[in-house]
């Protein structure tokens, strides 16, 4: 009898307590520019560096990326696309056409390099290549 009052007590004053605990995990906050954890380019490998500011690949032609396609929108909207070369040549004419992005010029062909490079299109890796040269055997069951 005794021991189930004790049990009994200790059990509301488990869920009582329990319903005073701080949220941790509502608490935690992660800062807009912290690109590394969360990052939206989920196709990198471990050894591409973000760009801290931008969230962009780091790359040699990465400032001209800057100069050229950061005025008017947030860059989650370069990285979050996957284009070949022509395809972003036409996000660019489209842009041209409708937004009124300015002729790039000289400095096109950087912008187009660096995209090109870093956000082409990626293929979907979710299984293994086929094995090749594969040398079967009998299998003999006793
Ligand atoms: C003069 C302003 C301006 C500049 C500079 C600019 N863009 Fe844009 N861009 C826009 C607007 C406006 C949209 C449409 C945004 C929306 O749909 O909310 C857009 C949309 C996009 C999109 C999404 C297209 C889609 O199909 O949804 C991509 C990708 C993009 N821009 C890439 C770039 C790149 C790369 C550069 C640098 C060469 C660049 N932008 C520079 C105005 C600009």
């Amino acid at each position: 009898m005794r021991i189930k009052v004790t049990l009994i007590v200790f059990l509301g004053l488990g869920i009582v307590l329990s319903s005073f605990r701080p949220e941790t995990e509502s608490n935690i906050k992660f800062s807009s520019n912290d690109f590394s954890l969360i990052s939206t380019n989920t196709f990198a490998s471990d050894t591409t560096k973000l760009d801290k500011e931008t969230g962009l690949v780091v790359d040699e032609n990465l400032y001209m990326v800057k100069a050229q396609c950061t005025g008017c929108h947030s860059t989650k909207l370069i990285s979050a696309n996957h284009f070949t070369r022509d395809g972003w040549k036409q996000k660019i004419r489209w842009m041209q056409a409708n937004h009124n992005l300015w002729d790039l010029g000289e400095t096109e062909k950087q912008v187009l390099d660096y995209l090109e490079k870093n956000y082409a299109p990626q293929q979907m890796v979710s299984r293994r290549a086929p094995l090749k040269d594969i040398k079967w055997y009998d299998l003999k069951l006793k």
